[in-house]
């Protein structure tokens, strides 16, 4: 017979609960009594918390873990070699995030384990179940900053220099978890070796829910270029109720004209435009701020399309922000080229399922970078709410069941 589970041998059947179960274990960790959601930022206490707690899963399923450099954690079933299959996610969470974004491709694995192990299944080639680190770019600001790291799509000094909102900068951070901040980079030794990655992720849209077929689980085409922008206003700080209209300079004005520009040049494109963070300084409100830093997200089909809308956007802040005798300084904080996932692996897998769709999506991934590397592929698990990034994401106990049923079915398929 082959290991079984810490928890007992599981069937397919049995996976729907084996996901909710586990997630159930981690439902408490970093929830934000505040803002509603879950706050778990790369390497702060949640995160640290359920980087332990995935230890511990994988320690009892007897894999083998291990910290690479950019505190990535990898899991191994069987010797880490070359012609790896691995699979994962992310654990950490967007500030108020849902429980599913990340943790579903994580808890997935282990249950896929879980399900190899009680079919007997040996595999021919090793199998990685990894948890990249500071996936959402909640504490430092770029998203996807373990992969990036390991893929060399940023650079050790850029990232050891990133500050969280608490002036902590990833190298204080990283160190502080039990990580040698010299040792971020570029990690060829980890990547080489591997075939391909999988990653399962719960759908951040209603595409599959919409779909008349009926099917819990796709596998994804392609993700949108995209890109994070900080502008800062800066006029003058002043008192609210003695200071003149004609008096004023203040940066909230073109702040609040860049947030209405993002929206107006969404007319007509494929594109995307958000603001979802605007800080005034110092933040009081019977002060004019002396400064406003806004964060726009952008995302469009290609790299020109991308560049246009966020040229338009700029523009417009240029110009309001002249207007009110402020000035504006604009830096790009990440950006990643559209992402076309491998097309024969895309067929291979959504043959083998049995021919489930294939979609686009425009959110980031870890699978987005790796793609730049290694073959790679994402199975999408169904989501009712369509609502993802907020506590309302959710996916039914029985499509889970089906997401991790088609995972063990492709780590099989890939480990043979
Ligand atoms: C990650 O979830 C992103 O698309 O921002
Ligand atoms: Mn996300
Ligand atoms: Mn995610
Ligand atoms: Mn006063």
């Amino acid at each position: 017979g082959g290991l079984e589970g810490a928890q007992g041998p599981v069937q397919p059947p049995e996976c729907g609960e084996r996901v909710s179960m586990l997630l159930a274990e981690i439902a408490d960790v970093g929830t934000d009594r505040f803002r509603g959601g879950y706050a778990r930022h790369g390497f702060d206490r949640a995160d640290l918390q359920l980087r332990a707690w995935f230890t511990e899963q994988a320690e009892r399923r007897g894999l083998a873990v291990y910290t690479d450099r950019n505190g990535n954690l990898w899991a191994w079933w069987g010797e880490p070699g070359p012609g790896a299959v691995a699979t994962g996610s992310h654990l950490d969470s967007v500030p108020g995030g849902g429980a599913f974004d990340g943790p579903l491709g994580v808890v997935s694995a282990l249950a896929a384990v879980d399900v190899l192990r009680a079919r007997d299944f040996v595999p021919a080639r090793p199998i990685a179940v990894v948890v990249f680190a500071e996936e959402e770019g909640g504490r430092f600001g770029v998203p996807c900053l373990g992969s990036r790291l390991a893929t060399g799509a940023i650079g050790p000094d850029t990232a050891r220099g990133l500050r969280d909102p608490d002036g902590v900068s990833l190298a204080e951070a990283a160190r502080a978890a039990g990580l040698n901040p010299a040792h971020l980079g570029r990690d060829d030794a980890a990547l080489s070796g591997l075939r391909c990655f999988v990653e399962l992720h719960v759908e951040q849209g209603r595409q599959l829910d919409l779909l008349p077929e009926r099917t819990p689980v796709a596998v994804a085409t392609s993700i949108l270029a995209h890109g994070r922008w900080r502008l800062t206003f800066r006029g003058q700080g002043n008192h609210a109720g003695t200071t003149a209209v004609a008096d004023r300079r203040d940066p909230m004005i073109p702040a609040s004209s860049t947030v209405l520009a993002a929206r107006r040049a969404l007319a007509g494109t494929d594109a995307r435009a958000t603001v979802g963070r605007l800080v005034p300084t110092p933040g009081g409100t019977n002060v004019i701020p002396s400064s406003v830093d806004v964060w726009l997200d952008a995302r469009a089909p290609s790299t020109p399309d991308t560049r246009k809308l966020v040229d338009e956007i700029v523009a417009a802040a240029r110009e309001a922000s002249a207007a009110e005798g402020c000035a504006v300084e604009v830096r790009e904080e990440s950006y990643g080229d559209a992402v076309t996932f491998d097309a024969a692996l895309r067929d291979e897998l959504a043959g083998l399922l049995g021919g489930v769709p294939a979609l686009p999506t425009g959110a980031g991934h870890d699978a987005g970078i790796l793609a730049a590397r290694v073959p790679t592929a994402m199975l999408f698990v169904r989501n009712p709410t369509g609502v993802s990034h907020a506590p309302e994401e959710h996916a039914e106990p029985d499509d889970c069941a089906a997401g991790v049923a088609a995972l063990a079915s492709v780590l099989e398929h890939l480990a043979s």
